[in-house]
């Protein structure tokens, strides 16, 4: 009750914005679908925000309180269909407070309204989704211009954009915190920073890559093959205080945590990696690239400086496995809903476990996250979509070298070992092999052998030659 009366008294003399509101969304869906860019022109945003600011903003949050409020009736009614009676009261009580005893005329008509704008958005969306239905993905801009109304979000007032051109903010990702962190960079040529994405809970996938390839990237760093600037394992928060904790203990004993202040939940991944860019351009924007892998994903150090050898950061390029199949799951762990993402596929991206990022690419990345309205997939996010708002080219492996590898067998061949420069693992046991056979591999225990093209015999791979890796 107390929510309906605090609604109704800031609606007051204000429903007609939420009207306006719809109106506003109706014209720029109804120019989306057909291809005609008008109101995404920055212009129009102004209009709407300074001439209606204060009743649009506090339509959206009217909006937001019914729905979260319609969601727990339609709870309570699946509750209820199994007839009970205590159930039966808590849903007419629930119900009451939407009929609205008890408010005045004038408050009645002001959540009228709300609904009726609510109803309309609701049968606006349906309409738009079934007409965008498996049609080509349309590119970035479209893209945003779909997802801002359908998200309904408004720019983001107070914050720098970081490159204008860019668009309207729609997301905060430079104002995170972060509760726990390491030291900034350290410059060098050919410098490596290695952001490892892990999980608050995932203590023991830590300490096995602490046991295994970070040993590797500290001898390099030693022998001078390469600078590696900085490593840490990102997280978001934990609601379990012995988990975070555990995470301070495990900080204070490493120093190799960054907890970025988000729920780090299922779906929330892209938020995460805004969170990632953020803190790599404020403590880490020298470097010349950025490894970000998963904490279950073997590292090969030594291909890793091949690769640097190779590769300047100068061409505004990220590097990866490019993903194979970009039809959107409709079911599934990796399923979206149609009204996310209507259309028949995804933009070309790189599978998420490694990606080689050049520091240059940081602030256009980070730039383009905060003008593009997120979805849960954050390869999708950052190396489709990001890449394409930010001018990025996408570089993916071919020919039997790749920066990634995925179902290698749980003892990693020398071959294997010479072709890739991260694999992932399924399991604790097989990092220790991975990191075994990469051990034996270089130090000469076991072969490579290869066919050699020009010769049409077989040759011994050294495993101190050069490696090659090839992109397109
Ligand atoms: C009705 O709901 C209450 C509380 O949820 C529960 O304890 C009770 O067993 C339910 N009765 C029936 C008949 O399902
Ligand atoms: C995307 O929007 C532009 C206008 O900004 C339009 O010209 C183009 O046709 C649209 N593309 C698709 C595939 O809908
Ligand atoms: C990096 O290398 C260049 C030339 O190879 C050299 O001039 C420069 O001093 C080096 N910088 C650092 C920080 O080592
Ligand atoms: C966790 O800690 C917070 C603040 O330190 C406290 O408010 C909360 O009750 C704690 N939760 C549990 C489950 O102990
Ligand atoms: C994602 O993280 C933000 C920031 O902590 C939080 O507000 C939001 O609820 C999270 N979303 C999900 C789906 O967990
Ligand atoms: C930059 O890209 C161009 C063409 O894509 C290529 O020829 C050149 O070798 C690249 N330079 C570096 C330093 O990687
Ligand atoms: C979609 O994914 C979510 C999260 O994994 C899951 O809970 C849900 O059941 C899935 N939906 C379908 C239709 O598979
Ligand atoms: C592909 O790899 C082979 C060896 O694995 C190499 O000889 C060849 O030059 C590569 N081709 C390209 C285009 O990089
Ligand atoms: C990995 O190897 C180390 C040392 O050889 C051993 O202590 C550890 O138990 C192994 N872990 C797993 C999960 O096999
Ligand atoms: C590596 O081992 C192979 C086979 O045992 C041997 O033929 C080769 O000479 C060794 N290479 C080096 C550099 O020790
Ligand atoms: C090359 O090695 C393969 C097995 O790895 C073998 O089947 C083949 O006979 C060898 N070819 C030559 C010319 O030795």
């Amino acid at each position: 009750m107390a929510i309906v009366r605090w609604l109704a008294s800031k609606l007051a003399n204000k429903a007609i914005s939420g009207l306006l509101l719809l109106a506003a969304t109706a014209v720029y869906l109804i120019f989306l679908i057909n291809g005609t860019n008008v109101f995404y022109e920055q212009g129009q945003f102004q209009l709407l925000e300074t001439e209606n600011e204060a009743s649009v903003k506090t339509i959206t949050r009217a909006k937001q309180i019914t729905e979260a409020n319609l969601i727990e009736c339609r709870n309570e009614k699946e509750h209820f269909q199994q007839t009970n009676t205590t159930l039966r009261k808590k849903l007419e009580e629930c119900e009451r407070q939407h009929d609205a005893a008890g408010l005045s005329v004038e408050e009645t008509n002001m959540l009228k309204h709300v609904r009726e704008y609510m109803h309309s958005q609701r049968a606006f969306f349906e309409y738009v989704t079934a007409v965008l239905r498996d049609t080509p993905y349309p590119g970035i801009e479209n893209y945003t211009r779909y997802s801002v109304a359908r998200l309904g979000l408004m720019p983001i007032d107070g914050v720098q954009p970081l490159v204008p051109e860019f668009g309207v903010v729609v997301n905060d990702v430079t104002s995170f915190r972060y509760p726990i962190s390491i030291p900034p960079c350290q410059e060098g040529n050919r410098s490596v920073f290695i952001a490892i994405i892990s999980a608050p809970g995932n203590f023991n996938k830590r300490e096995m890559i602490r046991q295994t390839w970070l040993n590797h990237l500290e001898d390099v760093h030693e022998e001078r093959l390469l600078r590696v600037a900085g490593y840490g394992f990102v997280i978001g928060l934990t609601e379990n205080n012995e988990t975070q904790k555990a995470i301070e203990e495990e900080s204070h004993l490493n120093g190799d945590i960054i907890q970025i202040e988000m729920s780090d939940f299922y779906r929330n991944l892209s938020l995460k990696v805004a969170g990632l860019l953020n803190w790599l351009n404020g403590n880490c924007f020298k470097v010349d690239f950025v490894l970000k892998v998963d904490d279950d994903v073997y590292v090969n150090v030594r291909n890793l400086v091949h690769f640097l050898e190779a590769h300047h950061p100068s061409n505004h390029s990220i590097f990866g496995l490019g993903a194979g199949n970009l039809f959107p799951a409709r079911w599934g762990q990796w399923n979206i809903t149609v009204e996310e993402w209507p259309w028949s596929q995804y933009p070309p991206y790189f599978f998420g476990p490694a990606v080689l990022i050049p520091g240059n690419t940081v602030l256009p990345l980070l730039a383009a996250c905060q003008t593009t309205p997120m979805m849960p997939f954050d390869d999708v996010y950052l190396t489709g979509m990001c890449t394409e708002k930010a001018g990025i080219t996408v570089l993916k492996s071919f020919n039997s070298t790749s920066v990634l590898a995925m179902g290698l067998p749980g003892i990693p061949t020398a071959c294997h070992v010479h072709h890739y420069i991260a694999w992932t693992t399924v399991s604790g046991n097989h990092m220790n092999n991975s990191h075994a056979s990469t051990n034996d591999f270089y130090r000469n225990e076991t072969q490579c052998i290869l066919p050699d093209e020009s010769s049409g015999t077989n040759r011994t791979v050294d495993p101190t030659e050069f490696v090659h890796f090839s992109f397109y």
